[in-house]
């Protein structure tokens, strides 16, 4: 059985940059979920379904190869690694990951992958339903002002001019979102340990979270 490494909590928290960071520590393969549902969203906009045509959506996540090359996502042989993180799919994402069936694609992809790999995987849902038996959890967590900075640096580095108040709105929306839909909501495992990233650097969560797994080994 391949090592898990789950990395859970909500937008903003620093998963991605600290889950890529553990992942290189232990040369293991790197799996950002959220990108998933993004790639997902981001086909579902350019083709113009209604977010409303839940069957639509299902045939076209059905009908859709999504791969991890060099920590990129691929949707159907195509990087769309810098369309997928736009206000557009921003705001639309949470209502795709409502869908089932949609988690059901998804999850199959990322068990795949551990299927022949040690893997560390970031997202809402890893440690509680995609890997509840992951060697590793852990659940970050940090303010929404905090998480808000962060998401703020990200979008207006690629051109946008948001204000934090905007994006703090939008986190919370996805927040409440993702903690109350029926489906694998985000929720900490009860054996996932928290790290709490406010004011601390990527270095300090980094170096944290691998002295948990070691200690444990
Ligand atoms: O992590 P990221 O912000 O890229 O995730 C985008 C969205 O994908 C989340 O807001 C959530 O709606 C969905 N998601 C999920 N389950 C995961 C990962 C992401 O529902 N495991």
């Amino acid at each position: 059985m391949n090592v898990v490494i789950a990395i859970d909590g909500p937008a903003g928290a620093g998963k991605s940059t600290v889950a890529k960071r553990i992942a290189d520590a232990l040369s293991y393969f790197y799996i950002d979920s959220g990108s998933l549902f993004r790639a997902i969203t981001f086909k579902v906009i350019q083709s113009g379904l209604d977010m409303n045509d839940i069957n639509g959506i299902i045939k076209l996540a059905e009908n859709s190869t999504i791969d991890f090359s060099n920590n990129k996502v691929f949707l159907d042989s195509i990087d769309v690694n810098s369309k997928i993180r736009s206000a557009i799919v921003n705001s639309n994402v949470s209502h795709i990951a409502k869908i089932s069936e949609v988690r059901d694609i998804i999850a199959d992809i990322q068990r795949n992958i551990a299927l022949k790999k040690n893997v560390v995987v970031e997202g809402r849902d890893i440690g509680t339903t995609i890997f509840p038996n992951a060697a590793f959890k852990f659940f970050l967590v940090a303010s929404v002002e905090e998480r808000a900075r962060r998401r703020l640096l990200e979008l207006n580095s690629s051109g946008s001019n948001y204000s934090l108040e905007e994006v703090m709105e939008q986190i919370s929306k996805r927040d409440i979102i993702d903690s109350n839909r029926a489906v694998s909501p985000l929720r900490k495992a009860e054996d996932a340990i928290i790290i709490d990233t406010d004011g601390k650097c990527i270095d300090d969560v980094v170096n944290e979270i691998l002295f948990n797994i070691k200690s444990f080994n």
